[in-house]
């Protein structure tokens, strides 16, 4: 893969409560102060990928208020290439509204607005930012119809594809055998390959159902337990770092956008997601998402002392 990383997918503002629990169905928990904080997994992995070493180009639709512009201009200050950014006026940037629990646990309603209007066309429309790119990196915070629009993109001009499925779909075989990389969790996976319960034995399963599906690289994030890899050259368990959690949202998002820029700086796979579990690790040690992605001297620095 070649240095530039085309990420594709959501911008939110992430709307934060902590809380000591996550409220059940019905109860109102009281909580912190509000927090108001950069997200979206599309953004969040964006910028996890340029703060550890790509060089990023965001695709993204945002509206003209306060919270799109702010957006925009946080993704400049991470010297993430803008220009391709859709603002459509008149609706409302995207945002999430997140507790998080005390053991760093936490639950997520999205309301996508503006994120539902990057449409298919957008993505034909971008062309230049694709030329020349070594990776194209997704989610599913934004239509399905763009997202198989942008694999066809892909297949077409021979970019590997790397597609973070989530939040977790039922996904057409015909765009997952467009698919390089996936990398769903377990309980993503289990909905892609239908399977009804997930333990130690179903995640093998799952991720040779989704290999022979056609997708050359399978990684099952498994939270604190690492990942499980299924390529040609390995299949099994790559444990992960151990830490004390404190906030695990878009711990996900940072693995993703290191492992693409890992995989874009020409790190093999297996180095490449020890770097990723590296950046991932050190995210959820820290509250919110972007602010808590680490840049590439710090996770160097981490791994290093982790090898002494
Ligand atoms: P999220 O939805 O919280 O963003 P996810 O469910 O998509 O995350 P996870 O499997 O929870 O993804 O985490 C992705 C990677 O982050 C893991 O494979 C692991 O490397 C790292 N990670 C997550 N949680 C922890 C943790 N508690 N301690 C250490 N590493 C973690
Ligand atoms: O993956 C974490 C992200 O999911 C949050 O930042 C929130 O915006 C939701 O999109």
């Amino acid at each position: 893969m070649r240095n530039k990383i085309v990420v594709v997918g959501s911008s939110n503002t992430d709307m934060v409560v902590k809380v000591p629990h996550i409220p059940a169905p019905g109860e109102t928990v009281m909580g912190s102060d509000l927090l108001t904080i950069p997200g979206g997994k599309g953004a969040n992995q964006a910028v996890a990928a340029a703060r550890s070493g790509g060089a990023v180009v965001f695709i993204t639709c945002v509206s003209d208020d306060t919270f799109g512009i702010n957006s925009v201009e946080n993704y400049k200050k991470d010297n993430i290439d803008t220009s391709y950014i859709k603002v459509k006026p008149g609706l409302h940037s995207g945002v999430a509204l997140i507790n998080v629990a005390d053991d760093g646990e936490n639950s997520i309603a999205v309301a996508p607005g503006a994120n539902s209007h990057l449409l298919p066309e957008d993505i034909l429309n971008s062309r230049g930012a694709f030329e020349g790119a070594g990776a194209i990196l997704a989610q599913l915070e934004i239509p399905l119809e763009t997202v198989i629009t942008l694999a066809r993109l892909a297949g077409e001009m021979r970019i590997p594809m790397i597609l973070n499925p989530a939040p977790g779909a039922n996904l057409p075989a015909d765009l997952l055998k467009k698919i390089e990389i996936i990398t769903p969790n377990e309980t993503e996976a289990a909905i892609l390959t239908e399977t009804r319960e997930v333990s130690d034995e179903s995640i093998p399963v799952m991720a040779r159902t989704l290999y022979e599906m056609g997708i050359k690289t399978v990684i099952i994030t498994l939270g604190s337990k690492g990942v499980f890899l299924f390529n040609s050259e390995f299949q099994g368990i790559i444990p992960g770092y151990s830490v004390k959690a404190v906030d695990t949202t878009a711990a996900g998002d940072v693995f993703n956008g290191a492992l693409s820029s890992a995989l874009s700086q020409g790190k093999k796979m297996k180095e490449a997601i020890d770097f990723a579990q590296m950046a991932a690790a050190i995210s959820v040690t820290r509250m919110g998402a972007q602010p808590s992605a680490p840049d590439l001297k710090e996770i160097n620095e981490r791994i290093k002392r982790n090898i002494q």
